[in-house]
């Protein structure tokens, strides 16, 4: 560990500028982060073993939770997520031998999680990855094969044609081999590992502008994509991956607990049992700033997600939610709180609308709260990276309105809170916002 004060890039603003901790790869769990203080972690891990299986917006990077998990539970004991995304923190709680747990409203979120979580045996990974491959070649060689292309709205915009029937022709594949080897249990994980390989192509062989979080095409991006192009992204990845696959299966034999539970339920109502958590760790989706299914549509069409009745209700069930109907928003919603009530009376004025979903957000995050206050046991904690929004140019101090919830109205002591600088990549937002990074709270029940 690498730690040192930043001399910073000048075209940072002034604050950022001043007393950084440096930390370079992993942070020693017995290093206090003062509190109040500001880290940058330059991470070297971010596609560590299979970490980097799938990209997914805000995704933690690997080093942060690590530190989080190591330094606030012990060997044994049950760290949850609850609203896990690609599963990062459950993936690191296992291999620092605790039992991890993950929840997530989002079905593709679900998957990665599990599949970055299940070790696959290398040898028969490369034999079924290798016969994947092999059926992809006959059903492309047999001209009159006319594979399954999923329905959807304006799916001849979103791909090329023979996108469409390349993709196809690999999910019909991954389907064929299921069908052929159905009783075997590591069969149906391999399966699942080959969807999520599936998944995280779809998006780079669709038109949609690829530097853009949601799912958006514009008429000035013209990708270049070729026949056969998805077939080798698809070959190139599996191969890649399969390899990050079998290192995390020969770390995974030399761990003592094995034990993943991605239970159904809701960050809100988690169905888990009162005082049975050692450890809560989690970031919750930034306010105003990804919309989830958006961002996984096309992924979420092709693995067959959407069967869940309108993308409008499903899109209602997620935190910081832009689903909202105009009757809930047409007087201003008062919370409760001093350090919400001013800002969301400022968003009201110029927009009621932005200012009924800031104030959801917030609610939700109470009974959030409230739900891990339920499952926490005594004196463990509860660590949350939130991020600062301008919304409608009133800045949102999402920390300081997190930390009065959870002290007032919750019942949480505010043990200590650190900013940690952050650079993401997936998330094209302008650059000082970028550096912006997420304040982190440690809140102790
Ligand atoms: C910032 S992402 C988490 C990223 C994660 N830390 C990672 O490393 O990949 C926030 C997640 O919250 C999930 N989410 C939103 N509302 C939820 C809810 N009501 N219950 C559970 N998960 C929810 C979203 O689906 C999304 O995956």
């Amino acid at each position: 560990m690498d730690m040192s004060t930043s001399i910073g890039d000048q075209k940072d603003s002034e604050d950022e500028l001043h007393d950084t901790i440096e930390i370079e790869g992993d942070i020693d769990p017995s290093f206090d982060i003062p509190n109040q203080s500001r880290i940058l972690i330059k991470s070297n891990d971010q596609s560590y073993l299979t970490h980097g299986i799938h990209k997914f917006p805000a995704k933690f990077f690997p080093e942060l939770p690590r530190y989080l998990v190591r330094k606030y539970s012990r060997f044994g004991d049950i760290v949850l997520d609850p609203m896990c995304g690609s599963g990062t923190v459950v993936l690191e709680a296992m291999l620092n031998d605790r039992i991890g747990i993950g929840i997530d409203i989002d079905p593709i979120a679900r998957l990665i999680t599990k599949v970055k979580t299940t070790p696959l045996e290398p040898n028969m990974l490369t034999t079924s990855a290798q016969a994947l491959l092999e059926q992809i070649h006959t059903l492309d060689a047999r001209v009159d094969y006319n594979p399954q292309i999923p329905e959807f709205h304006y799916r001849d915009k979103w791909f090329r044609s023979f996108v469409l029937r390349e993709l196809a022709i690999i999910h019909d594949s991954i389907e064929i081999l299921l069908l052929r080897n159905m009783d075997s249990p590591e069969w149906r994980r391999i399966n699942q590992f080959f969807r999520v390989i599936l998944s995280s192509i779809v998006r780079d062989m669709s038109n949609a502008d690829p530097h853009c979080t949601r799912t958006v095409l514009r008429k000035n991006v013209v990708k270049t994509i070729l026949v056969g192009d998805t077939y080798t992204r698809f070959s190139e990845t599996l191969l890649h991956q399969c390899s990050s696959m079998s290192e995390f299966y020969e770390v995974a034999k030399s761990l003592s607990i094995k034990d993943i539970r991605l239970p159904r339920g809701t960050a809100l109502d988690t169905g888990l049992d009162d005082e049975s958590i050692d450890l809560a760790l989690t970031s919750p989706p930034y306010i105003n700033a990804v919309d989830y299914t958006r961002t996984h549509q096309l992924e979420m069409y092709w693995l067959g997600f959407f069967d869940d009745g309108p993308l409008s209700q499903v899109k209602r069930k997620y935190i910081g939610t832009e689903t909202v109907y105009k009757t809930e928003y047409s007087d201003l919603k008062i919370s409760g709180f001093e350090t919400l009530d001013p800002i969301l009376e400022k968003i009201f004025n110029q927009d009621p609308r932005r200012s009924f979903i800031v104030y959801k957000f917030f609610e939700d995050m109470k009974l959030q709260l409230d739900e891990m206050y339920r499952v926490l046991k005594p004196g463990s904690r509860y660590c949350i990276a939130i991020g600062n929004n301008l919304i409608r140019g009133v800045e949102v101090p999402s920390d300081k309105i997190l930390s009065e919830v959870a002290t007032s109205a919750i019942g949480f002591e505010l043990e200590r809170c650190f900013f940690s600088k952050l650079i993401r990549h997936f998330i094209r937002i302008p650059r000082p916002e970028r550096m912006m990074g997420e304040w982190i709270l440690v809140l102790k029940k």
